[in-house]
This record gives structure tokens, C-alpha cells and sequence, in this order.
């Protein structure tokens, strides 16, 4: 897998020491703009659940130059996203509100070399975490 590392890190830590800013405006204009998936997270603990997915961005953004090594994690994440309800004409709509908010986020500093490079490396995660979906991988 190859991404371009250095616009997705530049990037990422100009949002990331807003994470959690950053998470509720996702989730926000997520059900905003896709309120069919509202109710895959009607019993979910949202508080929990913006933790998680900030975190795991982390994790990715830490990855980045050694994402081969976090393939079978994301085959894993990917799996269990069947459980959570989740189709992959769904993955789209959540790269794009993601990319909407760090870019909203980052406001006059962000800039659209950045939304090309998250829009490059969001399919490359998704196709890995779809690969998992279908597989059974997890
Ligand atoms: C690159 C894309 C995505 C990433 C990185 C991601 C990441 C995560 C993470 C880290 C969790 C926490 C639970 C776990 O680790 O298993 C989670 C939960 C969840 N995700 Fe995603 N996700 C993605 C795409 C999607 C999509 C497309 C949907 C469908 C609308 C979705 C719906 C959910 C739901 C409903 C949960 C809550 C599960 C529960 O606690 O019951 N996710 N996601």
C-alpha cells in the first residue's frame, strides 16, 4: 500500500490536537448528511465511539509509513463492521464527511492537496477493510 506520507501527517496534526472537536463535527454532519446510518449507532456509546474512531486514526497516522503492518488489523475492523451493520456504499459518504470535517477543522490552513491525499489513502484503507468485510477476516 502506498500513500503520500508527508501531506497525511502535515495534515493530520494540524486537526489532531482538536480531536475531539473534530469527532463531534464528524458525527454531526455524518447523520446530517447520511441519517440512514443514524440508527447503526442507536445503541452505541457515543462518547466511546469518538474515542475509538480518534484513536484509530492515530494509529493510522502512526502507520502511515509501515501500512503493510496494519493490514490484518484493518481486514479485523473491517470484518466486524458487518456486525455493525455497515455496507460498503456506506464507506464513501463516511471518507467524505471525515475529509469535510478535517478540513472545516483546519480551516484557512488547510489546503486541497490535503483533502486529494485523504481522499487517496481513505480508499486505500477502505479496500483493505472491505477486503476483511468479505473475507470473514476477524
Ligand atoms: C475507514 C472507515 C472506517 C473506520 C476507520 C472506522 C473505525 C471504527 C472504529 C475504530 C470503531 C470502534 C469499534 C471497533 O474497533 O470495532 C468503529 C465502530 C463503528 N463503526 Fe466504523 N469505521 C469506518 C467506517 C464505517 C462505516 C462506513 C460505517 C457505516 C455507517 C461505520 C459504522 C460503525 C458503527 C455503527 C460502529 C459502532 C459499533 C458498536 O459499538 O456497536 N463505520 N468504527
Amino acid at each position: 500500500m502506498s500513500v503520500d506520507v508527508e501531506t497525511l501527517e502535515e495534515s493530520f496534526d494540524l486537526v489532531a490536537p482538536r480531536g475531539d472537536e473534530l469527532m463531534k463535527t464528524f458525527y454531526d454532519r455524518l447523520f446530517e448528511t447520511a441519517p440512514a446510518v443514524q440508527p447503526l449507532f442507536a445503541d452505541v456509546d457515543m462518547e466511546r465511539q469518538r474515542e475509538a474512531l480518534l484513536n484509530m486514526l492515530v494509529v493510522l497516522r502512526e502507520s502511515l509509513r509501515d501500512l503493510d503492518d496494519i493490514v490484518p488489523d484493518l481486514q479485523d475492523l473491517g470484518s466486524r463492521h458487518v456486525q455493525y451493520g455497515a455496507q460498503p456504499e456506506h464507506y464513501p459518504v463516511v471518507g467524505e464527511v471525515l475529509i469535510g470535517s478535517m478540513a472545516e477543522i483546519a480551516g484557512d490552513q488547510w489546503k486541497p492537496e490535503y483533502t486529494t491525499a485523504w481522499q487517496e489513502a481513505f480508499v486505500v484503507v477502505q479496500d483493505v477493510m472491505l477486503q476483511g468485510a468479505a473475507t470473514g477476516a476477524g
